[in-house]
């Protein structure tokens, strides 16, 4: 295999990364240094050191991650705690999120160093089907339904401003006073008691796009403020749900064969 795929593999970098390593001679191969990406090394018989200390070959790793709210999907931040602090004690140097959720989104969340896997679900002619579970204030009427089905102005920010046809469940409606108690939401939002006589919904919306926020921007265009939003799968890959929330497991071989067929 080639060396920048051997330490890209080995959680040292992602590819970019790791070429550079390779360029900047911090790479030996047997003990020479190597200067070029596509050099061809075999992982079984090969001394492979980055900056002289021997590399392990670890392979592809894929994880399914409960994100909590209150943390950003991002590797490092100066203010804020990010998903990879649930990750301590794990090399993750090459390891990547595939998307991201908004720092108030918990759910899925898949991490990998394999590019081709966040390829097969982030590509948007791919059409992945990602699924969220939502408490919004507000209701929907059929019609509103329709709208989400069909494909809904949601504004600036993406050069399309008319989403993707979408698929809409209602699970509840009622009147505050009566679901608060169903909702998730105590220890995350400060809710008036003037909202107490307002309607809220809550219910799966499926879209097969990943523009900015776009759940909350397809609801608040139907006039529903979401309050709580979960994703629960991603391209028949289903939130594990005996992870608590910050807790994460490697996928097993099914799940990554779900996403990439047979390998
Ligand atoms: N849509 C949103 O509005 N937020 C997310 O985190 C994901 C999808």
């Amino acid at each position: 295999m080639r060396l920048d795929k051997f330490l890209a593999e080995s959680s040292i970098g992602n590819r970019k990364m790791v070429r550079n390593y390779i360029k900047d001679g911090m790479v030996k191969v047997n003990g020479d240094v190597k200067n070029e990406p596509a050099v061809e090394v075999n992982k079984d018989y090969d001394v492979i050191e980055y900056i002289d200390k021997v590399v392990c070959y670890t392979g592809k790793v894929y994880y399914m991650f409960h994100k909590p709210a209150g943390y950003i999907t991002a590797r490092t931040d100066e203010v804020n705690r990010t998903v990879f602090d649930f990750f301590n004690g794990i090399n993750m140097d090459g390891v990547f999120h595939v998307g991201r959720l908004d720092k108030d989104t918990e759910g899925l969340l898949l991490l990998t160093n394999d590019g081709e896997f966040e390829h097969q679900l982030m590509f948007p002619e791919k059409h992945v089907e990602k699924t969220y579970f939502f408490w919004a204030f507000g209701s929907l009427n059929e019609e509103e339904k329709k709208r989400l089905e069909q494909g809904i102005d949601i504004g600036q920010g993406s050069n399309e401003v008319f989403t993707k046809p979408a698929k809409i469940q209602v699970k509840r409606f009622g009147m505050y006073n009566e679901l608060k108690g169903e909702m998730p939401i105590k220890n995350l939002y400060n809710i008036d008691s003037k909202k107490y006589e307002q309607p809220v919904i809550s219910g799966y919306l499926t879209i097969s796009e990943g523009r900015k926020h776009q759940v909350k921007r397809m609801l608040k265009a139907v006039g529903c403020y979401i309050v709580y939003l979960k994703r629960i799968s991603i391209g028949g890959l289903v939130l594990d749900e005996s992870l608590e929330r910050g807790q994460h497991r490697p996928l097993t071989k099914a799940e990554v064969q779900k996403i990439l067929g047979p390998v």
